[in-house]
């Protein structure tokens, strides 16, 4: 609801000119310690794919691992890691992206997804969508099915959402 809604955006700090300068970091660590919000927002990334087949809740590290294991378990679904380098043991596909603040790499074992299968993404932030475009492609390599990408925050100035495009972009809070 959106007394509920009201309650998870107070629980968002914004922290100036962090990482760097010009950058007005969306902190959710005060939302996160409160159960009663940990629960609201795991509910409420879910809500859309609620009543759908979903195998699979993939995510990045390592924001995206603190919401993706009570997903999967919400909606039935296993949970497939998207990695930064050096941290698979198996062969992996790789996917390099450009960060709001910076570069990076993703890796996923080849054998994460199984082709045809259902996966939805999740995330706790969409900026300029570089992330969750990378854990797209490494999805794609595989032949999964993507159903929707899932994000807590989405900084809807940043074009995240045309970036992802023709993925379904789910958000709970959006900023302007
Ligand atoms: C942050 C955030 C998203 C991504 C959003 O992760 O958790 O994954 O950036 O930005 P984008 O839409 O411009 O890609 P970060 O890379 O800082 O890593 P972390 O989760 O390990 O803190
Ligand atoms: N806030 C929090 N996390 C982020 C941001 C931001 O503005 N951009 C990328 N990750």
């Amino acid at each position: 609801t959106q007394t509920d809604t009201k309650n998870l955006r107070r629980l968002v700090r914004d922290i100036p000119d962090y990482p760097k300068p010009g950058i007005l970091f969306r902190d959710i660590t005060p939302m996160l310690v409160d159960p009663e919000a940990l629960h609201q927002a795991t509910d409420a990334l879910a809500a859309p794919f609620l009543g759908q087949k979903i195998d699979i809740i993939a995510a990045a590290e390592a924001r995206g691992f603190i919401f993706a294991a009570p997903l999967a378990m919400k909606l039935g679904a296993g949970f497939v890691p998207i990695r930064k380098p050096g941290k698979l043991p198996f062969d992996f596909h790789s996917f390099a992206y450009e960060l709001e603040y910076g570069t990076d790499e993703l890796q996923m074992h080849v054998d994460g997804v199984k082709p045809g299968q259902r996966v939805v993404i999740v995330d706790d932030l969409l900026a300029t969508g570089g992330t969750m475009e990378a854990c797209c492609r490494l999805l794609e390599k595989c032949d999964a099915e993507i159903v929707g990408c899932s994000f807590l925050i989405h900084l809807v100035p940043l074009g995240g959402e045309e970036r992802l495009s023709p993925h379904k972009v789910h958000s709970v809070l959006q900023y302007e």
